[in-house]
């Protein structure tokens, strides 16, 4: 297939460009680089430095390479960002995709697959989490993708031959197996690349925010899912695609893991004492995020490979340790 990756020099995008040429599809990446990195693409790959406002040359785009469908990865998703700053989050991930999807209506390209998030679901009143499970996003990133999903289904009942897939993702994890990719962004929020950084010397230390939560060791519980896995949902997803579907898919591991178990892991990884500190709770976080993925297990025969926490945090350590500074030279 003729797939457009919109954020294809980011984290996830830049993954599922790989796998998508492994596949042998043609593949067009979009990306503003505000937050991607060009090197991250593969120089054979067409790459286009648009603004996902920018709906006149996005249909030219999809017209000239006869695209068939779109993984829509583009978007901001740093919670506290969102609250600060909710406008540029509207416009970028909700106008965003309102403009990417008129340029794919003006072109004819019916196949959609969309990054949600967990976040959507917000304090979700049971765990694990079910697609069924109410969404109550409780800030402006969860929002501003809660939104697109409304959009994304009055879309779908307005054009019988649109076909829709959406993944709500969870904690998102690890690198590539040959460490030349990975998670390179210019404020690391996320737990585990922040625990490797504290390890080579990069930070002083990690903040392990709140130690007074409902769980067994009193710190948050989340379920991450290897980048590689989560990838490789979405092709199975486009490939699946026929006029007239809308499809929701967590996608998660459905294993939780405390902020102390993963500190736990990566020590055992590294093989190297990580300077912590404990430090109050960080303003939004639920205390456990856990998925329920056995519809896509079901549905889509997605079998994520990574199932132990310490093969995911090898492979995010392979790449750090060999970009210590993420793709700048
Ligand atoms: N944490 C720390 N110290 C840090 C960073 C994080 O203790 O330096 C803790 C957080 O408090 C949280 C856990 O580690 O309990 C995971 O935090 P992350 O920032 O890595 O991830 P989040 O769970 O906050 O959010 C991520 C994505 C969201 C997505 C969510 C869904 O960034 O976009 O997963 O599960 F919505």
């Amino acid at each position: 297939m003729n797939i457009l990756v919109t954020g294809g020099a980011g984290y996830i995008g830049s993954h599922a460009v790989r796998q998508l040429c492994e596949a042998g599809h043609e593949v067009v990446v979009l990306d503003s680089l505000v937050t991607g990195h060009r090197e991250a693409v593969p120089d054979e790959v067409p790459f286009y430095q648009y603004d996902l406002a920018q709906t006149g040359p996005i249909t030219e785009l999809l017209v000239k390479h006869q695209v068939d469908g779109v993984m829509h990865f583009a978007a901001l998703a740093l919670v506290g960002e969102s609250v600060r700053q909710p406008l540029m989050y509207y416009a970028n991930n909700t106008a965003g995709a309102v403009s990417l999807l008129t340029a794919m209506k003006n072109a004819g390209v019916k196949k959609f697959v969309f990054s949600s998030t967990a976040a959507t679901y917000g304090e979700p009143n049971e765990t694990p989490i079910y697609e069924t499970t109410a969404q109550t996003p409780i800030n402006p990133y969860g929002r501003s993708k809660w939104f697109t999903e409304q959009m994304l289904y009055d879309e779908a009942h307005a054009d019988p031959m649109f076909a829709l897939t959406i993944f709500r993702y969870f904690n998102v994890a690890g690198a590539t197996t040959d460490g030349t990719i990975g998670e390179a962004h210019d404020v690391e929020t996320h737990l585990i690349p922040n625990i490797l950084f504290a390890a080579m010397g990069k930070k002083d230390k990690i903040s392990v925010f709140g130690t007074d939560y409902q769980t067994p060791d009193g710190t948050c519980i989340r379920d991450y899912v290897h980048v590689d896995d989560l990838v490789n949902a979405h092709l199975s997803a486009m490939t699946a695609l026929t006029p007239g579907d809308v499809r929701v898919y967590n996608l998660g591991s459905g294993n939780g893991y405390s902020v102390r178990e993963i500190l736990d892991a990566a020590k055992i990884v590294i093989q190297h004492e990580i300077p912590t500190e404990y430090v109050d709770r960080r303003k939004g976080d639920p205390t456990v995020l856990l998925a329920n993925s056995d519809k896509a297990k079901r549905e889509l025969g997605w079998n994520p490979k990574y199932t132990d926490m310490k093969e995911i945090i090898e492979t995010a350590w392979r790449w750090h340790i060999s970009h210590p500074n993420g793709f700048a030279k």
